[in-house]
Parts: C-alpha cells; sequence; structure tokens
C-alpha cells in the first residue's frame, strides 16, 4: 500500500488506500476508532451542563460539561434500548431525558430517572445494574483543545501530540482567554476519501493551479482598487521562503514566510494594542511565527489554516469516497470588533465552503476519486517534490520554536514540498498494522474493547 524507500528517491501511495472498503473499515476501527482524534473545544462548552453531540468514527458521542465545571464524553445512546440520548448539535440541559421512554441522565452521564419505574415488574437485581451512560476511553484537553480516543491503549495526550502542542500554543495564545469559534458552522460532504482534505491541508503546490479563479480575483480586485493594500511583516532581512516539518505522529506543518501580505491583512495584526498584549506575554519569535502562514494538521482529523483568516476544519469518514467536513472560523476570545469583522470578511472569502478556495478544493478532490478509478494505471507518484537536494543544509527556521521535526524541507515560496505527507502514511500504515496485530494476538476478528 505504501512504499517508502525515501533513499531510493521514491515514496508511493497506492490507489486503493483511498477506494478500498475494507481498508476504509480498517481505518475506522484502527485510526476514528482507535487512537486519539480532535473532538471540540472548551470554549465550544463554556458552562455548566453545556453539551455538543459528534461522532468517533461511526460511534455518536455525547459531550458535556457538568454541573462542576468538569467535562466528559460519553456513548451519545440510552441504556434502555439504544435510542441516540441526545439529538441535537449543541445545547445546556441539566437532565437529558431519552425521547423513546423518558429515561433520564444528568450532566454527569448518571440515570436519574426510569420512567414508571415501580410499575414495571422488575427482576430484583435491576436496583443493582449500572444504567449510566458509558464514557469514551479516554478524553484529554490541551489549551482548550479536547481530544477523546475509543481505544483505552492510547499513550497520554500530550505524548501523542508531541511537537504539535506548541502549533496549538500559536493559536490558543493569540488572546489571554484562548480561541472560540465564531458562531456557526458549515457542515457540508464531498465524494471523495477523507485522506484528501488531510493532503489538501498540507499542500501549497496546488495552489495557484486549483485556485486560479481565485487569483483572478484578486487581481482584478487589485486593479480596480478595491483589494486589501499589502502589510508587512516580517523585519528587513528575512527572506521569503516555504518549509514544512513533519512533528511526528502524523502531525505536519506547512508554513510560508512572505515580506508582505499580498492580498489580505492578518486579522490579528489589525489590532495594534492587541499585539501589544500578545507581546507582553509570548515571546518575540512566537509573536513573529503567529503572523506566518501555518498549515497545522494534527492526524488524523484535525486542520487549523491560519492566514487572512483562522480555519478550523474536522472530518468524518462516510465511505470510501464520501467525507462529511466540518468548517469553523476560529477566532481569539474578547477580540476587537474591527479586528472580528476583517476575520469574518477575510474567512467568508477564501475558506467558507460558499468561498472563493473551499469549493476549488473539493471538485479537485472529486477529481482525484474519479482518477482514482483507474486502477490499471499504477501507484501515486506525488509525494517527490522535496526528496532531492536540499536548497541548505540545515534546517534554517525550526530552532526559533524549539523543534526538532522529524522531517523538514524549505525552499522557495513556490517550492510547494510534499514530504511533508510522509510521516502522515507512515502513521496510517502503522496504526492499521498496530490494530490488526492487536486483534490477532486477541485471535478474533473483533478488536478488544
Ligand atoms: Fe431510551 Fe427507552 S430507549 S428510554
Ligand atoms: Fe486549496
Amino acid at each position: 500500500m505504501v512504499e517508502d524507500e525515501v533513499d531510493q528517491g521514491r515514496f508511493q501511495v497506492s490507489r486503493h488506500v483511498f477506494s478500498d472498503p475494507e481498508l476504509f473499515e480498517l481505518e475506522l476501527t484502527h485510526i476514528f476508532e482507535g487512537t486519539w482524534i480532535f473532538i471540540g473545544l472548551e470554549s465550544q462548552i463554556p458552562n455548566p451542563h453545556d453539551f455538543v453531540t459528534l461522532h468517533m468514527g461511526r460511534r455518536p458521542v455525547l459531550l458535556m460539561r457538568n454541573g462542576d465545571g468538569r467535562i466528559a464524553a460519553f456513548y451519545n445512546t440510552c441504556r434502555h434500548r439504544g435510542a441516540v440520548l441526545a439529538p441535537d448539535q449543541q445545547g445546556n440541559k441539566r437532565v437529558h431525558v431519552c425521547r423513546y421512554h423518558a429515561w433520564a441522565y444528568d450532566s454527569t452521564g448518571r440515570n436519574v430517572n426510569v420512567a414508571n419505574e415501580q410499575h414495571g415488574q422488575l427482576p430484583p437485581c435491576f436496583a443493582q445494574q449500572d444504567r449510566d451512560l458509558v464514557p469514551i476511553a479516554r478524553i484529554g484537553s490541551y489549551r482548550g483543545f479536547i481530544f477523546g480516543s475509543l481505544n483505552p491503549d492510547v499513550p497520554p495526550l500530550q505524548e501523542h501530540l508531541g511537537q504539535a502542542c506548541k502549533f496549538l500554543d500559536l493559536v490558543a495564545d493569540q488572546s489571554p482567554q484562548g480561541v472560540e469559534y465564531v458562531p456557526g458552522n458549515v457542515t457540508y460532504t464531498y465524494e471523495g476519501n477523507w485522506k484528501l482534505q488531510v493532503e489538501n491541508g498540507l499542500d501549497f503546490y496546488h495552489f495557484a493551479s486549483t485556485h486560479a479563479s481565485y487569483m483572478d480575483v484578486m487581481q482584478h480586485r487589485t486593479k480596480a482598487g478595491t483589494a486589501e493594500p499589502g502589510r508587512t511583516y516580517e523585519p528587513d532581512g528575512v527572506q521569503e521562503c516555504a518549509g514544512s516539518w513533519g512533528l511526528g505522529n502524523g502531525h505536519a506543518m506547512m508554513y510560508a514566510i512572505r515580506k508582505q501580505g499580498r492580498v489580505h491583512i492578518r486579522p490579528l495584526a489589525s489590532d495594534p494594542s492587541a499585539m501589544q498584549e500578545i507581546r507582553s506575554r509570548v515571546s518575540e519569535d512566537d509573536a513573529r511565527w503567529m503572523l506566518r502562514q501555518r498549515n497545522l494538521t494534527i492526524f488524523p482529523n484535525l486542520q487549523i489554516v491560519d492566514i487572512s483568516a483562522q480555519q478550523l476544519r474536522t472530518w468524518r469518514p462516510l465511505a470510501p469516497g464520501r467525507t462529511e467536513m466540518v468548517s469553523h472560523c476560529l477566532a481569539p476570545v474578547g477580540e476587537g470588533d474591527a479586528a472580528r469583522a476583517l476575520r469574518i470578511r477575510n474567512y467568508e472569502d477564501f475558506f467558507n465552503p460558499t468561498g472563493l478556495g473551499a469549493s476549488d478544493d473539493n471538485l479537485m478532490y472529486e477529481f482525484v476519486q474519479a482518477g482514482y478509478e483507474a486502477s490499471g494505471a499504477g501507484p501515486l507518484l506525488g509525494y517527490l517534490r522535496g526528496l532531492g537536494p536540499p536548497l541548505v543544509e540545515a534546517d534554517p527556521h525550526a530552532h526559533e520554536l524549539g523543534l526538532v521535526p522529524e522531517t523538514w524541507a524549505w525552499g522557495p515560496v513556490s517550492f510547494g514540498d510534499e514530504t511533508c505527507f510522509h510521516g502522515v502514511y507512515r502513521q496510517w500504515l502503522q496504526l492499521l498494522q498496530r490494530g490488526e496485530q492487536r486483534r490477532a494476538a486477541a485471535g478474533t476478528s473483533e478488536v478488544p474493547a
């Protein structure tokens, strides 16, 4: 499936990786239901009894904050006959009452009422039976980003996130109160494999060709005098470039350093007092990196793109060729009105599915998925940019953030590195192999709970 021979100048992935139904089942079991995945922001449920619902792989999940402020996640299924307990996307409830026969659960997951229990002629052991909601195996939070795992056999969250923590810090530190979603999200599906989104979020190579119409619109706006003027955020002497870092465990970062933000001004930089406050809390290097383009992927289901606005994307595989995407505009808590308005306009302009960028990408995913059907055409050669001799001997920027990346590549802004995908597919393969070994050791086709 993955031929990883970078010393020979080869890194090939089979087309079946994106279309095979059996592999897809293994991905659900060993990745989306087998390791840490992103499940939400703490700021989505700020108050006692707030809740949101989601899916982890195929499993419906209820994430909620109890009356003491503690966050927990449960399988979203009634213990009576299994109905989904909380069908709404979000809300605030001290008590969740099942629609079917009205069993009730409090926000700690405890079953607090069995409707008409006294006339139920229930067996004597019923009183001792555990009727509470079943918690997921692991939940953890880093800087307000909540992750969960349905499999207990996973490393501690911070170990799993590893060097990606630095990039969550660069998002969370943009306000003393962290980040929040701008209200509203867009959920949509595309007819393509989930890994196409993973790839695209790390892919600078496609920009000029896939988003040619966006570039045309920008040029038109510039000619018409309706475009924002570019701004300079970099000190003199900084070389324009683009690069990537493989951060371990499938996580990766693609970045660009430009002397001038060519099209959009950065909402964060549009508020000098906010930047001054940030500089009082973080290092000068960190403050500068907050204004550089950073495309972060946290394997398998989280991307944060920070440029003209911040977009947080998360996704759920529905079929080998069908994926549900959720796109949010992310923002520092307490951001000023003018910066927030600019952020929303910039987000709508490019990132929102109705905008000029996301629609291009979604179309490409569907072209690519259709092309995968050409199974006689051999493996994919698309992961070779950056495998040749590097332009520089040492990574020129990793030290600014204290990183020791697993892979790195660096070049001009037009570089379009593809080595950042290698760690993604190595992690993908490792999780599937480990999961299958565990299953074989247990001597069953079922994965141990
Ligand atoms: Fe929930 Fe019966 S299924 S009360
Ligand atoms: Fe794109």
